[in-house]
């Protein structure tokens, strides 16, 4: 976390305050760039280049917890209630556009594991399920990451406070510690490398393609 919102408390007195948005769009970062291997992924199967299954199958490990259980998690349990407690509508605006795309990117996941397990046990027609349900993901994911980091973390950031901030950072990291756990952190970050080490993607870390 290496962005701060300094806050003016006085005429003098500038405190800095650490934004629990930071956190999210960190994980942001690690996400797109899983979403960078489901895409090379996919044109390679596409193709018909060899993937190992393995490649997927590490995916949508990485996906239901690191993306959906722990990210999604801090979101939905933590700063999107807090905002709707600020003033924020949850029925009508932004955050349940959020929860409907969390959903979406669940049933493309879904698609993914099942076309997984038909492609492993032979079904070679599987194949265009996987590419067409990691795309989908990707795509689903790609715009849903750009809007939380450029509309909806923007309007939390203008209505939470000092408080609320250290409140959600603590929240976030109960969360890591009981959905991720300890040295599982690493362990996600390890297998991104590797799967971008194996799939030739270099440099690690994918510019969004909206900036
Ligand atoms: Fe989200
Ligand atoms: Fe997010």
């Amino acid at each position: 976390m290496k962005n701060y919102k300094l806050l003016k408390i006085s005429m003098r007195k500038v405190i800095k305050i650490m934004l629990a948005t930071e956190n999210l769009k960190e994980e942001h970062q690690v996400i797109l760039r899983m979403i960078k291997v489901l895409i090379v992924a996919s044109d390679k199967l596409e193709k018909g280049e060899d993937v190992p299954p393995e490649v997927f199958k590490k995916a949508v490990d990485f996906i239901r917890t690191f993306a959906d259980r722990c990210h999604h998690g801090k979101e939905q349990d933590t700063l999107f209630p807090l905002m709707e407690e600020r003033g924020i509508l949850r029925h009508r605006g932004p955050i349940a556009v959020m929860l409907m795309e969390h959903e979406q990117g669940r049933q493309f996941v879904k698609g993914l594991a099942e076309a997984l397990a038909r492609y492993q046990s032979g079904d070679k027609t599987a194949k265009s399920a996987i590419v067409e349900n990691a795309r989908g993901y990707a795509e689903l994911l790609d715009q849903h990451i750009y809007k939380e980091d450029n509309i909806l973390y923007p309007m939390g950031d203008k209505v939470l406070s000092q408080s609320d901030n250290r409140e959600l950072l603590e929240k976030f990291e109960k969360i890591e510690r009981e959905i991720i756990g300890e040295g599982k952190h690493e362990y996600y970050l390890r297998m991104i490398s590797e799967l971008e080490k194996e799939l030739g993607i270099e440099g690690g870390k994918t510019k969004h393609e909206h900036h």
